[in-house]
C-alpha cells in the first residue's frame, strides 16, 4: 500500500513527451487567440516597444521596480559600450501593503524613490545627463522607468491599465487605473521632482537589458516569484491591433504574453490534487494556472501539500512518524528556498548530473517512489541525507526523534518531482515561442540556425534552483530538436529589469513623452 501510494503520487507529477508537444499546441493556439483579441487571460499584451536596442545608448535615468521579492529603487547608467551601471537599494512591501489601498502602496513607492535620492543617489547632486535633450520643464526634474511586474494593457510606452494583480498583490482601488498616474499623483503629492516617463513589464526589461549587453534578443523570460516571458513579435501578427498606426507602421513589437495565465480553464496543464488545493486556497483561486505549477510562490507550497499527504497517509503515515510543525502546518509556511536547499544537499558534489539518478544494481533507484533500502546506501549518499535530515529539523521545526534517513530521501523525491515539473513546463513556453517566431518546428527537424537565438532570464529560481535550466534544457531539446537547442543562448540578465526599465526611459524622451 505505501509503494502504491508514492508510486502514484510520482505518476501523477511525470509528463511525458506527448504531454509536452500537446502542451506546447495549446500554448502556440493560446498566442494566436491573445493576439487577436483583447481580454483574453493569456493577455498577449502589445508593449509599443518597437525595436530592441543595440547597447550604444547612454543615459543616466532612475529605475522604480516592484513586483519581485523585492522593491528595488535603482540609478542606471548606460554605458554606451554594451554595459551598464547601478546603484540600488532594496525596500520590503509588508503584506498590508500588498492588500491594503493603492494610494498608500504608491506612497510608500514614492516614499522609498524620495529616500533613495537622499540617501543613495548621485541624480540630486548631478542633474541627470541623457544623449538626447531633456525635455522637461525643470532641468531638475529626474526621469524615471517604472518596471511594474503585472499585468497591464499598455496603450502607449507611458499609459498603461492594470488589468489584475498576481503574486500574492491585492491592493484595492487599483485595477482598471492607469499605473502611471497612481505613481506620478504619488510623486506630486511629495513635491518630488520626479517624472515616471515609461512602464516596463520585468519581462520587456529583461529582454531589452539583454539586448543591450549582447547585441540581440529574441525572448525575455521571468523565473521568479512568477514566471512569464516577453518576445519580438512581427506587428503584422498582431491582429488586434487593427489598422492603428502602430500596427500599419508594421516591423517588430515586443509582445508581453503574461504566460503565467498559459490554460487558466486546465484542460491541458496536468493538475493534481496537490495543485487543486493550492489553487482553491490562493488569493486567487483559478488564475495564474500555469505560474502556479512553475513559480518561486508556489513550488514549496505543493510540496508541502505533498509533505501532508504523506504525514497523514492511510493505514499508517508514511513520513515523520505522522507528525507535523508549525512551518508545515502554515499557508505557505514551505518557502521555494527550502526545498531548493534540500536538493541542494543531495546534489552538491555531483557536478551538472541532473537530481534524479538511474537505479543502478542493488542501489535504490531515487526517482521511483522505494526507499527501502537506506542500509544499502554508500557512505556518501547518507552524508547527503544527513545533511537533507539537518536541514529538515532546522528549516520545519522537526522534533528530531521524528525524522529519518528514508524521510529525508521522500522529501528530496517530492521536491525534485515537482522542480523537474516546473522546468519542463517551462521549457514548453520558451519551444511555443521559438515555434511562433519560425526559429523552430515543433518535434524538431529544423536546420541547425547561423546565429545564436539570445534568450535573457532574470528571477530567484533561475539564478538559484539547482540545475533549474539543465532541466528545462533537457525538455527544450526533446520539443525543438538538437540543432536548434545548441543554438539557444539562455543568459541570466542580472538587474536586467532595472536596465530595460532605464532604456524604455530613453526611448520615451526621445519620442518627447
Ligand atoms: C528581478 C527584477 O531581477 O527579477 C524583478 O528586477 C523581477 O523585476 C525579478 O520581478 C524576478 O525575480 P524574483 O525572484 O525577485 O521574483
Ligand atoms: C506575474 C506577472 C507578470 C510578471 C511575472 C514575473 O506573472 O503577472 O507581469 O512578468 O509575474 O514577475
Amino acid at each position: 500500500a505505501e509503494r502504491k501510494i508514492l508510486d502514484d503520487i510520482e505518476h501523477q507529477f511525470q509528463l511525458g513527451q506527448d504531454a509536452l508537444i500537446k502542451i506546447t499546441e495549446q500554448f502556440l493556439e493560446d498566442f494566436r487567440l491573445g493576439l487577436g483579441d483583447y481580454n483574453h487571460p493569456m493577455a498577449m499584451i502589445p508593449t509599443f516597444v518597437t525595436g530592441v536596442p543595440d547597447g550604444t545608448e547612454t543615459g543616466t535615468f532612475l529605475a522604480l521596480d516592484l513586483g519581485g521579492t523585492n522593491l528595488r529603487v535603482c540609478e542606471v547608467t548606460l554605458l554606451g559600450n554594451h554595459d551598464f551601471r547601478l546603484r540600488q537599494q532594496k525596500y520590503k512591501v509588508s503584506e498590508a501593503l500588498k492588500t491594503g489601498e493603492a494610494t498608500v502602496l504608491f506612497d510608500y513607492l514614492a516614499d522609498s524613490v524620495d529616500a533613495f535620492l537622499t540617501e543613495f543617489s548621485s541624480a540630486t547632486g548631478s542633474p541627470v545627463s541623457t544623449s538626447v535633450a531633456n525635455p522637461f520643464d525643470s532641468p531638475t526634474e529626474v526621469p524615471l522607468g517604472l518596471t511594474f511586474s503585472f499585468p497591464v494593457e499598455q496603450t502607449a510606452l507611458n499609459e498603461g491599465k492594470i488589468l489584475t494583480w498576481t503574486k500574492g498583490f491585492a491592493a484595492k482601488n487599483a485595477i482598471g487605473n492607469d499605473v502611471v498616474r497612481l505613481l506620478q499623483d504619488a510623486f506630486d503629492r511629495k513635491h518630488l521632482h520626479v517624472r515616471c516617463v515609461a512602464l516596463v513589464n520585468d519581462t520587456v526589461g529583461t529582454l531589452l537589458s539583454r539586448a543591450y549587453t549582447a547585441g540581440s534578443c529574441l525572448l525575455g523570460g521571468i523565473f521568479g516569484t512568477g514566471t512569464n516571458g516577453a518576445f519580438v513579435e512581427q506587428v503584422s501578427n498582431i491582429t488586434k491591433l487593427g489598422n492603428s498606426p502602430a500596427r500599419t507602421k508594421g516591423g517588430v513589437m515586443i509582445v508581453n504574453t503574461e504566460w503565467g495565465a498559459f490554460n487558466n480553464t486546465r484542460t491541458t496543464l496536468p493538475t493534481t490534487p496537490y495543485d487543486n488545493k493550492l489553487d482553491r486556497e490562493s488569493i486567487n483561486p483559478r488564475k495564474q494556472a500555469f505560474e502556479k505549477f512553475i513559480s518561486g510562490m508556489y513550488l514549496g507550497e505543493i510540496t508541502r501539500n505533498i509533505l501532508l499527504s504523506l504525514i497523514d497517509a492511510s493505514p499508517r503515515p508514511l513520513l515523520f512518524d505522522g507528525s507535523s510543525s508549525a512551518p508545515l502546518n502554515t499557508h505557505y509556511g514551505l518557502d521555494t528556498a527550502i526545498i531548493s536547499e534540500v536538493e541542494y544537499a543531495w546534489e552538491s558534489g555531483r557536478g551538472d548530473e541532473v537530481a534524479p539518478q538511474k537505479s543502478s544494481g542493488s542501489k535504490p533507484n531515487w526517482q521511483s517512489a522505494h526507499f527501502t533500502d537506506v542500509d544499502a546506501l554508500s557512505p556518501q549518499d547518507i552524508a547527503r541525507l544527513e545533511r537533507i535530515r539537518d536541514i529538515l529539523i532546522q528549516r520545519l521545526q522537526l522534533a528530531p526523534e521524528n525524522v529519518t534517513l528514508r524521510d529525508a530521501a521522500i522529501v528530496r523525491w517530492a521536491a525534485s518531482l515537482v522542480a523537474n515539473r516546473a522546468a519542463r513546463l517551462s521549457a514548453t513556453a520558451i519551444a511555443a515561442v521559438l515555434v511562433q517566431t519560425s526559429h523552430a518546428k515543433l518535434g524538431g527537424g529544423t536546420p541547425e540556425p547561423k546565429e545564436n537565438i539570445v534568450v535573457g532570464v532574470d528571477g530567484s529560481l533561475i539564478q538559484h534552483y539547482p540545475n533549474f535550466q539543465t532541466r528545462l534544457r533537457a525538455s527544450l531539446q526533446s520539443l525543438v530538436g538538437e540543432a536548434v537547442e545548441k543554438r539557444v543562448e539562455i543568459d541570466l540578465a542580472k538587474d536586467g529589469s532595472g536596465a530595460g526599465a532605464a532604456l524604455c526611459a530613453l526611448q520615451a524622451i526621445k519620442q518627447g513623452l
